[in-house]
């Protein structure tokens, strides 16, 4: 049986909303996640030899950024010879591939906004296996689109705004870094705009970036969470916020100051909306209020 799409690592954060969303618009498609090991060249074939999918989308990962300092190899064998599998897969199916990266591709030491051809320098193991994930696609077909996106969150999983929300409630005060900067990215429109790159029927492959728009600080957008959530009577103004160098907020992984990323590409060549994060965050913060979404 042939389906239009195949969407793999359905049950994480992203995945949960691509499934959504292609449930909703009626997209033919099947779906899989640890069941269809990405590391595992056979088991995706034989899935693939099964479902005939004319798209991959890949929204699997191993995640855990501070972890995979300890798990060096489980990392690379999922980020990047799972997802050079799910190339080749694709190249012998003549299926063309979506495939998400990250912002810590990069080293954060760039002033403004990274583009799409900037070189890589990742800082840790997380974003290493990433980039060479990166790197093993594009040798293994022509047919793929990189969206690279940073400062993911949504309602299926762990994320920063769950946390904040958490704290806000079991804390009089907390610390939160504000030198380092980026743009928050609502798992729905990036939901939407991996659907807008398949209908697009769009052959510019290559590299892309997508986040919300805008650039805040990790302790600026707290900040907003919480007057948002407090707008909309989830949270009360208990706990007080405060700024925090880097260095005053250690974790085993080093991350980029500097993750914001230039969204002129996939505007200008896909065609693909950007709305700001501070909108995406309104939409979150209603979902869980219970109230109808804005747009
Ligand atoms: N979250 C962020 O802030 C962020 C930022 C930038 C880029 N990204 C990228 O965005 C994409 C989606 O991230 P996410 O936060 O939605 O990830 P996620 O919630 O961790 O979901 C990843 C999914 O892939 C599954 N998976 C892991 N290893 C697998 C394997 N070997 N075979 C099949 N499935 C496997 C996971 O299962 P288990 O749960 O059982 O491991 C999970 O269901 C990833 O490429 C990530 O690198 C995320």
């Amino acid at each position: 049986m042939s389906a239009a799409v195949w969407l793999i690592g359905s049950r994480g954060m992203l995945g949960s909303e691509v499934e959504a969303l292609l449930a909703d618009r009626k997209i033919p498609f099947v779906a899989t996640d640890r069941e269809c090991d990405i590391t595992d060249l056979d088991a995706l074939r034989s899935f693939a030899a099964a479902h005939e999918p004319a798209w991959l989308i890949n929204c699997s990962a191993y995640t855990a950024v501070d972890k995979a300092e300890d798990e060096s190899e489980l990392a690379f064998r999922i980020n990047a010879s799972g997802v050079e599998n799910i190339g080749k897969v694709a190249a012998e199916n003549g299926a063309r591939v979506i495939h998400i990266s990250t912002d810590y591709v990069f080293d954060g030491e760039k002033p403004g906004a990274y583009r799409e051809d900037d070189p890589v320098n990742p800082l840790g193991v997380y974003g290493r296996s990433k980039a060479e994930g990166e790197g093993r696609l594009k040798a293994a077909t022509d047919r793929f689109f990189i969206v690279r996106t940073a400062w993911l969150y949504g309602t299926h999983g762990a994320n920063f705004v769950a946390t904040m929300l958490r704290l806000f409630r079991e804390r009089d005060s907390i610390g939160v870094v504000d030198d380092q900067w980026g743009s928050p990215t609502y798992a729905p429109d990036l939901a939407g705009a991996i659907a807008r790159i398949m209908v697009s029927d769009s052959t510019a492959y290559g590299t892309y970036h997508f986040t919300n728009e805008g650039r805040t600080s990790w302790y600026r957008f707290a900040c907003e969470i919480q007057r948002e959530a407090r707008a909309a009577g989830l949270v009360d103004d208990r706990c007080r916020i405060d700024p925090l160098s880097t260095e005053q907020y250690p974790t085993k992984a080093r991350r980029p100051k500097n993750s914001f990323l230039s969204k002129e590409k996939i505007r200008t060549d896909l065609g693909v909306d950007v709305r700001p994060w501070e909108a995406g965050l309104r939409d979150y913060i209603s979902e869980l209020a219970g109230e109808p979404k804005a747009h």
